[in-house]
């Protein structure tokens, strides 16, 4: 029995790969990914060698090569990460979220479903389609607005969350129409090690120690739900083993926080362990032209997976924040890396005037 990861070489995927793998009795892990600029093979360096993890250089959207996939490895779950992920890019070309998370999606929920409808008894049983979204598919909340629940309505106001929120409803119809053993889990926003340094907290580490300016949009009080990447692969597994067939589960670490206090956080955590002698990190703080459509504030409401799959986090905002900074100080060669690629090209075409 093996499981099929799409996207595996990037943040969140390459954490469950390593994660899932840590366990000596797990199956063995197939890992389609297109590389992208997000996708990274030195997240997974720790696996070479390993014969559990097959790495496949491939992209979700082509058929052919996930037939062939599933025909060869007769996987017993898909769990689907790949995606483009950034909001900022999506807003500049929205086209590739169009392409990978709607269209992509597509292919791979039709292979999927040609390979289910082939398998028979206790394999056709025990086969899921796993789907990893995002809580930015419900909108915006207001201050006094209830965390989302599952049952809220789907309000996405970005080109990425709009090309998410398609591709749950994709996941949904194949349930409902074709019965495909689908699950889908919608997440807050993830940080940790392996984070691309595009997204907020790892581009507030890095900048800091590159003593770059710390670019805050609009007024900074926009508030996001924050929890530690290892304990949304763990909130994945869960809803794997035992999640209810055509559900949808939200995962969130009940830890609300606006920008400014999380960029504040991440100066402070830095200011003890690397101390600059220019002074605090703090003073880097810059406040920029805010994001179009910027949303105010995303919360979870994460009572469905602890009652009925017992999940939980096992961290803080404060136990993951500390040990995230101190992994990029601790991985500077990866940060280089990263730092010389197409990243670099990305980042000076559109964040070089500020
Ligand atoms: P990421 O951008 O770091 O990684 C995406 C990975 O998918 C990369 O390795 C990339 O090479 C690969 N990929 C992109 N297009 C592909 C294609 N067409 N075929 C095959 N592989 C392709 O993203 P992430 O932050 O790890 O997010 C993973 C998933 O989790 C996404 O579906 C995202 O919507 C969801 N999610 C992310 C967060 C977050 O805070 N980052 C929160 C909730 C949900
Ligand atoms: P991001 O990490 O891009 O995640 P998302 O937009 O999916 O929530 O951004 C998190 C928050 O931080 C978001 O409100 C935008 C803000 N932000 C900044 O203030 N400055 C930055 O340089 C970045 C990348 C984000």
């Amino acid at each position: 029995m093996t499981i099929l990861v799409t996207g595996g070489a990037g943040f969140i995927g390459s954490n469950f790969v390593l994660d899932w793998l840590a366990d000596p009795a797990a199956e063995p892990v197939v890992n389609l990914d297109a590389l992208t600029y997000a996708g990274n093979r030195a997240n997974l360096a720790s696996l070479e060698g390993d014969a559990r993890h097959h790495f496949v250089h491939g992209d979700i959207g082509d058929r052919a090569r996930v037939d062939q996939l599933l025909a060869t490895h007769r996987p017993r779950a898909i769990v689907h990460f790949a995606a483009e992920s950034h909001v900022d890019r999506s807003i500049h070309g929205p086209g590739a979220f169009m392409k990978t998370n709607v269209e992509g999606t597509f292919t791979l929920l039709e292979a999927a479903r040609a390979f289910w409808g082939t398998l028979e008894g206790d394999e056709k049983a025990a086969f899921r389609f796993h789907h990893v979204s995002t809580d930015e598919v419900y909108g915006s909340l207001k201050p006094s607005d209830p965390p989302f629940a599952e049952t809220n309505p789907y309000e996405p106001n970005s080109p990425y969350s709009a090309s998410k929120a398609a591709s749950d409803h994709l996941v949904r119809a194949w349930h409902h129409t074709y019965g495909l053993p689908v699950l889908t889990t919608n997440c807050s926003n993830n940080y940790g090690p392996y984070h691309f340094p595009e997204k907020l907290i790892p581009l507030m580490i890095v900048n800091a120690l590159a003593g770059k300016p710390l670019p805050v949009y609009g007024d900074g009080q926009q508030i996001r739900d924050w929890l530690y990447v290892k304990d949304h692969c763990s909130g994945i597994r869960a809803v794997l083993a035992g999640g209810r067939l055509g559900e949808t589960y939200n995962i969130g670490g009940w830890n609300e926080k606006a920008n400014l206090d999380i960029v504040q956080t991440v100066c402070a955590l830095l200011d003890e362990l690397r101390p600059d002698p220019a002074g605090p990190y703090s003073r880097l703080i810059t406040y920029v032209t805010d994001r179009p459509g910027h949303d105010r504030r995303y919360a979870i409401d994460a009572r469905k997976i602890e009652r009925e799959l017992g999940w939980r986090p096992a961290e803080t905002f404060e136990t993951g924040i500390r040990k995230t900074v101190q992994w990029y100080l601790d991985h500077p060669d990866w940060v280089a890396d990263v730092q010389s690629g197409a990243y670099k090209d990305w980042v000076g075409q559109h964040y070089g005037a500020r």
